[in-house]
């Protein structure tokens, strides 16, 4: 029963308008049509964009759509059944400054253009702790490479995660590439979210999927938010 109700999820969401599925030769070592074109041809106005990496059923993006219609939020993920989720209430509850890109984050830069993106999420990532795995960590050199292709110069990258692994190893990236840190707190309910101004309170009370399922098990949540500043890893 579940396999078909995925099924039909992936058929509906061929017809979401809030929705990209591009194929493997449309973003690998490609150009996808909509890079460059996101605020002009989906969102028709010029405000900022920000996305959400790993988005899964993207209560994160849609949750900031609602708080800030003034800011367009695209969610990434390549699991299509969670992200159908996100996609349709944004559809129900008429929320056009989100949408959903449906690919692997490795080809992320062929999707978006030079400083086209103000600020980067990254919501709950998968550690990936072995070490042959660090290639897959979204806060990897590797990574950040790539996104500093399309993210502005003064743009920033914010990581919410409940793991100690991922949130030292980010810490530790951070510090190693001279980059600015802006927040840095393992324990960002228990401690410091009084010290933050109203709209970082209003941005950081959604609460994804995992994080609630984390924060349920009692785990504390930890926070960084750091500037890049296009210096390009040297790893
Ligand atoms: C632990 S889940 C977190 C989902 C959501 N951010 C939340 O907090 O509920 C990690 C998500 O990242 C996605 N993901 C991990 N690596 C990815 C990659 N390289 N490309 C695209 N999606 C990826 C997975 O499909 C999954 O939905």
């Amino acid at each position: 029963m579940a396999g078909k109700r995925k099924l039909e999820h992936f058929a509906e969401m061929k017809t979401f308008a809030n929705v990209f599925e591009p194929k493997l030769e449309e973003v690998f070592r490609a150009d996808y049509k909509m890079k460059g074109k996101w605020k002009s041809e989906f969102f028709k106005n010029d405000h900022p964009l920000i996305l959400e990496l790993g988005c899964g059923k993207g209560e994160y993006s849609v949750g900031m759509a609602q708080k800030f219609p003034e800011r367009n939020y695209i969610g990434v993920d390549i699991k299509g059944a969670r992200m159908w989720r996100g996609a349709k209430t944004a559809l129900e509850e008429n929320i056009a400054n989100v949408a959903f890109l449906r690919t692997r984050i490795e080809f992320i830069e062929g999707c978006f253009a030079k400083d086209e993106v103000d600020e980067i999420w990254i919501t709950f990532p998968d550690p990936q702790p072995k070490d042959r795995q660090e290639k897959k960590r979204l806060t990897g050199p590797l990574f950040i490479k790539r996104y500093l292709q399309f993210l502005k110069e003064d743009g920033t990258i914010h990581l919410k995660t409940d793991n100690n692994f991922f949130y030292n190893y980010s810490l530790e990236e951070v510090k190693r590439h001279g980059y600015e840190i802006l927040e840095a707190t393992d324990d960002l309910y228990g401690e410091k979210i009084e010290d933050f101004d109203e709209t970082t309170r209003e941005i950081l009370s959604i609460k994804t999927h995992y994080e609630k399922l984390f924060t349920a098990k009692g785990h504390k949540i930890h926070y960084l938010k750091f500037k890049p500043h296009g210096k390009a890893p040297k790893d």
